[in-house]
């Protein structure tokens, strides 16, 4: 199966409450393990990359590793531009295969973020590419960009309802009190602006920084309509302590494969959890 846009499973997560996973891939084994938790549990999935990792990676291989897993496994998977920070790059990387962007225009005034985004939802339109777009700052550290929990707005139903209205996004992603990276205690969600929003626009809210967020607010998070669940640092934690714990114990190891491979099956067991725990197992 080719990659698909997120209009593909994203209607029937609102209509089924249920979400879909966006994980992000950072290399090979994100990716391969991504897309086996999915496989083994029959699910839809989108690969959230951003512009750090395409940075990493290198945007062909990063494409190429994308189309492979939707090859090999036969799922609906889109590949996401995660936090797209310009017009230039959403093209860049729909040109390269993308078959999704983010725009996040939230560091820009509201009006000004509406006629970004409008931009990028004309173009993708047309090659069948799906778009988020974003309002309100979501606070936390996300590869270079970082905004103080202090600095971090949440979004306002009436401008969200609005935001949708102009731009025809296929999701919008508003910031509620989630944060990117870990917590120091329990993020304080606002289901209320969730529900407001969700019952007046017809597409789904995301709901990024999912990491660390106890699993009773997620449920109570997709029953208020979010369908769109980002994850990334949940998997960099159980990659990275896996392969320190597996140097720790032998000093003598240098194969790459040695620490990969447990690191890789850690990474399958997170995302297996995340996807049962959202709900959208059996619905490839
Ligand atoms: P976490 O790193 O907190 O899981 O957030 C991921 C995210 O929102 C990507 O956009």
């Amino acid at each position: 199966m080719p990659l698909v846009s997120m209009n593909e499973f994203l209607p029937k997560a609102k209509a089924k409450k249920f979400a879909v996973g966006q994980f992000n891939m950072n290399n090979l084994e994100f990716a391969q393990a991504i897309m086996q938790a999915a496989l083994e549990l029959k699910s839809p999935f989108i690969y959230g990359v951003s512009e750090g990792a395409i940075k990493y990676m290198g945007i062909e291989f990063t494409v190429a590793i994308a189309e492979a897993a939707a090859k090999k496994s036969g799922l609906p998977i889109a590949l996401h531009l995660d936090h797209g920070s310009s017009f230039e790059v959403a093209m860049k990387c729909i040109r390269a295969g993308f078959s999704s962007v983010m725009f996040d225009g939230s560091h820009h005034g509201f009006e000004d973020n509406i006629r970004l985004t409008k931009e990028v939802v004309k173009a993708a339109r047309a090659m069948g590419v799906s778009v988020e777009g974003e309002l309100g700052t979501i606070g936390g550290v996300e590869d270079d960009i970082s905004v103080d929990e202090e600095d971090a707005n949440l979004a306002k139903p009436e401008e969200a309802i609005r935001f949708y209205e102009e731009t025809g996004v296929d999701c919008l992603a508003i910031a509620v009190g989630t944060a990117h990276g870990m917590y120091a205690g329990e993020p304080n969600i606002r289901f209320d602006i969730i529900e407001k929003v969700s019952a007046a626009i017809p597409v789904p809210v995301v709901l990024h920084g999912g990491s660390g967020v106890p699993d009773e607010m997620i449920r109570k998070a997709i029953e208020a309509g979010v369908g769109k669940i980002n994850v990334n640092t949940e998997n960099q934690v159980a990659c990275t302590e896996t392969i320190r714990s597996v140097l720790a114990k032998d000093a003598k190891v240098y194969d790459p494969r040695k620490y990969l491979t447990p690191a890789r099956q850690a990474m399958v067991d997170v995302v297996k959890s995340k996807i049962e725990l959202f709900g959208s197992a059996n619905q490839a």
